[in-house]
């Protein structure tokens, strides 16, 4: 796709597909009466009948053949007076959603007309571009009929000069979000520890500036981390823990580290998970494949910052060599686990990822998990739950989840849950009770971060959708980037 920034005015340009915002009224708007004039008073026949809607997200064609733009395509904006970044957001995700499904080869849209200070135009463009990929997105490798490629070829985004910075930074998070949509829709029997391993080693291959080691078992036991092996025990598929590093600073600067979760298939181990749905734990590794999006879109921006990602990837079955509840276990820190539930696996790789985190001296350390199912309870799929051992580390991640509109919301990690760990036999505890199960995972893992700044993104409810729409969501990849690229 040709993305750029139209700085002329976009009333006049040839076109075949003219995107327009139109906000409640009882008339048409001005902004649009030279466009109604040349065409008769038509737009205001159609407005008042109803057949534009101005509700947020309806969207309406208007076939105008003779005219300079062959089609208009209008999105409702709502209210003028209530108009935020969320109702723009979802309107630029309706319009970009409809052109996707066009036949139009060129479109220009006009909804930076309705950028402000909550969110400016820069902004627009790169969410008008991040929308619009992602509809255009598919996932058919394993099909044998391929989806037809849409004939759009070409989008222009009304704007100044500025916003042009916007257009190849939302191309390479856009690029980021398909290859983490991409490993995430990927099934267990493909997507596999050694898979993503390959996958890390190809990315090194496409990027200079990435460098890749991965630990087999047999390291992995030298370095003592017996928490992420008992995972891995019950299957057939080794443990692989990958480290990316991204170098686009100097070397002496301290490297920011994304940590993901990477569990190629969850089936609960012998604590086995029941049948529904079960499908679904193939995105028990979307945590890592947020990393790994996340180092293409900088490496793709040639971004300016060193940022390490370490990939914890094993696969959790119930095998004959599979780790018991009740099995106590060594980790890489030293601290001994009681394993009370092997469901509750994710933290038990992590941990050992987030101790192996400390030799690259971090700046601030991210983990990114599908860690708990108590997160969907709580927060539901709109939004990751966010936990930190530093405030200003949470707060700037909840800024960039606002400003990308992929947004987290923190909940306690007080030092009162962290009994809910204690166990009989061994040091902690994997898993707590019922309550408050979101929180006591990160207590977990906070156990093994207190060298340094740390959060934790719970993204259980976020990283995929479930249903007739089955597939990944590229999620935190947009809050990351952002959370980054704040730090140049
Ligand atoms: N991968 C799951 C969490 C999950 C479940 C994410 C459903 C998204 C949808 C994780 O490994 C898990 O099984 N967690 C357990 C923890 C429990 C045993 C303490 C859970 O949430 O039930
Ligand atoms: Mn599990
Ligand atoms: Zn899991």
């Amino acid at each position: 796709m040709n993305y750029s920034v139209l700085t002329q005015d976009a009333y006049k340009q040839k076109t075949d597909c003219l995107i327009l915002g139109i906000p409640e009224g009882k008339t048409l708007p001005k902004s649009l009466a030279a466009l109604d004039a040349s065409l008769d008073g038509m737009l205001k026949g159609l407005f008042s009948a109803g057949d534009i809607s101005s509700k947020v997200g309806d969207t309406s064609w208007v076939h105008t053949p003779d005219k300079p733009a062959k089609r208009l395509l209008f999105v409702g904006v709502g209210k003028s007076k209530e108009l935020d970044a969320a109702k723009l957001r979802k309107a630029i995700q309706a319009a970009m959603g409809a052109l996707a499904k066009s036949s139009a080869t060129t479109a220009i849209s006009t909804l930076g007309e309705f950028a402000d200070k909550t969110l400016a135009n820069d902004r627009v463009v790169e969410h008008s571009i991040l929308a619009l990929e992602s509809a255009l997105y598919t996932f058919d490798q394993l099909k044998s009929e391929k989806a037809k490629p849409g004939k759009l070829k070409q989008l222009k985004l009304t704007g100044s000069k500025a916003d042009e910075k916007a257009v190849a930074k939302a191309e390479a998070i856009a690029k980021g979000i398909a290859l983490t949509k991409t490993l995430g829709n990927l099934p267990g029997n493909i997507c596999t520890p050694e898979y993503l391993a390959k996958q890390a080693r190809e990315m090194s291959k496409s990027y200079k500036s990435v460098k890749v080691t991965v630990l087999d078992e047999k390291k992995m036991k030298e370095l003592g981390m017996g928490s992420l092996l008992s995972v891995a025990a019950g299957s057939a598929e080794p443990p692989r823990l990958i480290t990316m590093e991204y170098k686009g600073a100097d070397s002496k600067k301290k490297p920011h580290v994304l940590v993901g979760k990477g569990i190629t298939f969850d089936t609960g181990g012998i604590s086995l998970k029941p049948g529904q749905a079960m499908d679904e734990m193939k995105y028990d590794m979307c945590g890592a494949a947020s990393v790994f999006g996340t180092l293409t879109a900088l490496a793709e921006m040639n971004a300016p910052i060193n940022v390490v990602g370490v990939v914890a990837a094993a696969e959790n079955m119930p095998g004959s060599k599979a780790t018991k509840p009740g099995d106590i276990v060594t980790s890489m820190s030293g601290q001994t686990i009681e394993i009370l539930n092997t469901d509750a696996e994710g933290r038990l790789v992590l941990c050992d990822a987030l101790t192996y985190s400390e030799k690259f001296n971090p700046d601030t350390v991210v983990d990114i998990a599908t860690l708990t199912g108590a997160c969907i309870i709580a927060l539901g799929n709109e939004t990751t739950g966010l936990m930190a051992n530093d405030d200003k580390l949470a707060q700037e991640l909840l800024a960039a989840g606002q400003a990308t509109g992929d947004r987290a919301w923190q909940l306690p990690l007080w030092d009162e849950y962290q009994s809910a760990l204690d166990s009989n036999f061994a040091d902690i505890q994997n898993i707590g009770d019922r309550s408050a199960g979101t929180i006591t995972a990160a207590c977990f893992l906070s156990r093994f971060t207190k060298k340094y700044r740390w959060a934790h993104l719970d993204i259980a409810g976020v990283a995929w959708t479930s249903g007739k729409a089955k597939g990944a969501s590229g999620r935190p990849v947009p809050l990351l980037t952002e959370y980054l690229l704040n730090k140049l």
